[in-house]
């Protein structure tokens, strides 16, 4: 007899009498996936806690092949496919230092980040044609950001992955100052000294509007003479600043020692060691990364997770030894936009980061086991894999290899 029961009496040794299906699981692209089949002999408890945790509320069996409920009680049914529960979105504790959720705090990241770009850029066209830095904006455009990472530092920094290109380079600024944010975060610094160091990072290649533009925009590599040129834009940002008001010392740092190393190999002054200020560190480790990332003429963007293998390979000797660990602890084992491998042979964009285990982040899967691409990208979160569907990253793949733009996936994930 066909029987519907309640899903706390199902037990091992009953038949399923009709497919059970999913509906709501991992959005659109995986709606109706079929949980157990027609047919099917329940024959173990991890079957039952699937269906359990898919939120179904009962399930049709077969009283004649198999096991009944004690007492035969139940509702007999006419065999029909019963509906799909929705499963209530679980939500998910927040990680520490994070008081609003990612994808939450992802509307408004991207609104600050298109405020703050546009803002800085503004101030650097003006400053440019030789106008008065509006300081006010910079701070304003400061505070923005530090908010921002305030209430969930991970939106922000996901954000650096998507790069955008203008001729003053605001773009990378916006960047650079979200990275040494990330680490200042990381490393427990008060609100009040991030909302300075956010300006004054914001600020670090002001000097770029005293570069010739024809210098500033080559798209090759650049002459010897070129170079040097471009490598005085730290002392042409310490001579802006040092025009405006209210700009501290430690600011002034950011803009002049970024380009230094650890190891004396930098420029302009070829600074060692504790000579360099930590601020000018902190932003030297931000600027390669942003730089690594992104794409030039002469070569693609390299993939953030072997960015982050050189950085840490650059590890004091380069790089002050803690801000590399700081940096390594803020952005994660695969930051967002890397492309991985799961132990599935398929192949996926890390969309959202895992605070609590940075080796099982969201990740977007775009190519099925047999390399053929999905429509819709299907997130699945690592972290919430369970036994039988053990998904996880095997290895990390280089983009370019598959001919993939990293960067449309990411845009069309985060919706
Ligand atoms: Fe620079
Ligand atoms: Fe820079």
């Amino acid at each position: 007899m066909k029987k519907s029961i309640g899903i706390d009496q199902l037990e091992v040794g009953m038949y399923m009498e009709a497919d059970v299906k999913e509906g709501a699981k991992g959005g659109a692209s995986n709606k109706n996936v079929l949980l157990l089949g027609k047919g099917v002999l329940i024959t173990s408890a991890n079957q039952i806690r699937r269906l359990k945790a898919a939120g179904l509320a009962n399930v049709i069996i077969d009283t004649t092949k198999g096991k009944d409920v004690e007492g035969g009680g139940g509702v007999p049914v006419a065999p029909v496919i019963v509906p799909p529960t929705q499963r209530e979105p679980r939500k998910k504790a927040l990680a520490p230092g994070r008081t609003v959720e990612y994808k939450e705090e992802m509307k408004m990241a991207r609104k600050t980040k298109a405020a703050v770009n546009a803002a800085l850029k503004n101030v650097m066209e003006s400053t440019a044609l030789g106008g008065v830095m509006d300081k006010q904006k910079l701070e304003i455009a400061g505070k923005l950001i530090t908010q921002s990472v305030f209430r969930n530092v991970d939106a922000m920094v996901g954000l650096t992955r998507i790069k955008e290109h203008d001729p003053y380079t605001a773009a990378h600024c916006v960047n650079v100052c979200t990275l040494v944010l990330a680490v200042a975060f990381a490393d427990g610094m008060d609100q009040s000294t991030c909302e300075m160091l956010a300006t004054a990072t914001l600020l670090h290649d002001i000097g770029k509007t005293k570069v010739p533009l024809e210098i500033l925009n080559k798209p090759g590599r650049f002459e010897p003479h070129e170079l040097q040129e471009m490598r005085k834009h730290t002392v042409y940002g310490e001579e802006i600043l040092r025009e405006m008001s209210d700009v501290t010392e430690e600011m002034m740092y950011i803009a002049t020692q970024h380009h230094e190393m650890w190891n004396g190999t930098g420029y302009p002054h070829n600074l060692t060691g504790e000579s360099i200020h930590r601020f000018g560190q902190m932003t030297a480790v931000a600027d390669v990364y942003d730089a690594l990332t992104s794409a030039r003429v002469y070569k693609p963007a390299m993939p953030p997770h072997f960015a982050l293998s050189r950085i840490y390979g650059n590890k004091d000797t380069e790089f002050r030894g803690d801000i590399v660990d700081l940096f390594i602890k803020a952005l994660g084992l695969y930051p967002v936009g890397t492309l991985v491998q799961l132990n599935t042979e398929e192949i996926g964009i890390v969309c959202e980061p895992n605070p609590l285990n940075t080796r099982k982040p969201k990740v977007a899967i775009i190519l099925t086991r047999y390399k053929k691409p999905r429509l819709v990208p299907f997130v699945v979160d690592l972290a919430e894999e369970n036994a039988q569907e053990k998904r996880e990253i095997a290895k990390v793949m280089d983009p370019t290899k598959f001919n993939i733009d990293v960067e449309v996936y990411l845009k069309r994930v985060a919706g």
